[in-house]
């Protein structure tokens, strides 16, 4: 017998209640769907902490992305994209992609982004339109200071958009006291559902810029989703996921009656348990800081191991799926999945099936002495 386990930082694990919702489908265009979709749209406010419209879309989190920036600017425009791993690379490629002005601020993969950087390029730059930073780089387990980006942006006539892919749900994240203008996420991380619909939640602000915006789209016309879901009951310009929204609806309602607070600080006890098995290993972490990085614990593979053999091996031998390293980290770090449907014992699972890879692949450490850590942790 092998069991499966989904350790990874996206997508997660789904609740057996969240994955049964999606047995029985509903039709779009029936008045349960619509009323359903309310229901879903009006829970993800509360998740994503604001008074916006929150818009869906049947994609997964790159989807948004791309639709926040072919919505808000014209060819041409100039943006500040904060650059320190593969999913601030993406922002950048994708405002290239619709012929945007793009000065792409480099940060070393594992720093952090240093907000006085945008406090001078804006002060050099007056015409900026848009600011994109990730908050929680998932390639490199950093977590970024959303909250002071968004104070120096709020001040400039520029709209912030801020990639929540797998912070929402994990970490604090207050897209209106942020003054966060974009906010885009997706279903497959701490919100415990399957890959396929993702969301934008839109600022006034940004509602003003969408009215002046050239750039060609279709499928991710903000105004047409926004047209469609504000019919009562809402409604989808196309198509929907819709057994991922029924999923979804599970999904928020165990979220509310696990209270996003509460939600916040389990996941920070199991990132310190799964911090505190990696320095007993005598591993390093990629993320410079970690005061706040309790999305994906990102390590460094030992010295003359490749991560992919790590991550294969735990894999294919014990079925505990975690994840390897993305674009010039591959084979350098691999990364350890802590936030959405997980408890104690995952990390517990999670650090004996590491522990017993590296061992495998001859990594000198006393056996026993990360899960130890971890349980030290759990059981504080
Ligand atoms: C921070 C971040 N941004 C963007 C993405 C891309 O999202 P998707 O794979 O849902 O398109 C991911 C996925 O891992 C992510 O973690």
């Amino acid at each position: 017998m092998k069991k499966d386990y989904i350790f990874t930082p996206g997508p997660t694990p789904v609740p057996l209640e969240v994955g049964l919702a999606q047995v029985k489908m509903v039709h779009h265009r029936s008045p349960d769907f619509g009323e359903m979709l309310g229901r879903v749209l009006e829970g993800l406010k509360y998740v994503f902490q604001t008074e916006n419209e929150v818009l869906m879309f049947a994609s997964s989190g790159t989807g948004a992305m791309e639709g926040a920036v072919a919505n808000c600017f014209s060819p041409g425009d100039t943006v500040v994209v904060f650059s320190g791993g593969k999913f601030g690379e993406r922002f950048a490629e994708i405002s290239r992609a619709y012929r945007l002005n793009v000065i792409e601020i480099k940060y070393e993969w594992g720093e952090t982004a240093d907000p006085a950087l945008l406090e001078k390029t804006v002060e050099e730059n007056p015409d900026i339109k848009g600011v994109m930073l990730t908050h929680s780089e998932t390639s490199t387990g950093v977590v970024n200071d959303v909250e002071v980006f968004g104070r120096i942006v709020s001040e400039t006539g520029a709209v912030f958009i801020v990639d929540a892919i797998s912070s929402l749900g994990a970490v604090e994240f207050r897209t209106d006291d942020w003054k966060i203008d974009v906010a885009v996420s997706g279903s497959q991380k701490a919100l415990m559902t399957p890959p396929g619909i993702a969301f934008a939640a839109v600022s006034e602000k940004a509602w003003n810029m969408i009215a002046d915006s050239k750039s060609p789209n279709y499928y991710f016309d903000f105004n047409a989703t926004r047209k469609s879901q504000s019919k009562n009951p809402p409604q989808t310009p196309y198509t929907p996921a819709i057994t991922v929204i029924q999923a979804l609806e599970k999904a928020i309602e165990m979220i509310k009656d696990e209270g996003l607070d509460r939600i916040l600080e389990r996941h920070r006890r199991l990132a310190l348990a799964s911090q505190a098995a990696v320095e007993a290993l005598g591993l390093n972490f990629v993320a410079h800081d970690r005061s706040n990085a309790f999305v994906t614990t990102s390590i460094w593979s030992p010295d003359g191991i490749n991560s992919g053999d790590i991550v294969k091996l735990m894999r294919n031998k014990f079925g505990v799926f975690i994840a390897g390293g993305q674009g010039k980290l591959k084979g350098e770090i691999f990364r350890l999945g802590h936030v959405g449907f997980f408890d104690e014992f995952d990390i517990v699972v999670q650090v004996s099936a590491l522990e017993m890879a590296l061992s495998e692949l001859g990594y000198d450490f006393k056996a026993g002495s990360g899960v130890s850590a971890a349980l030290r942790v759990l059981s504080g």
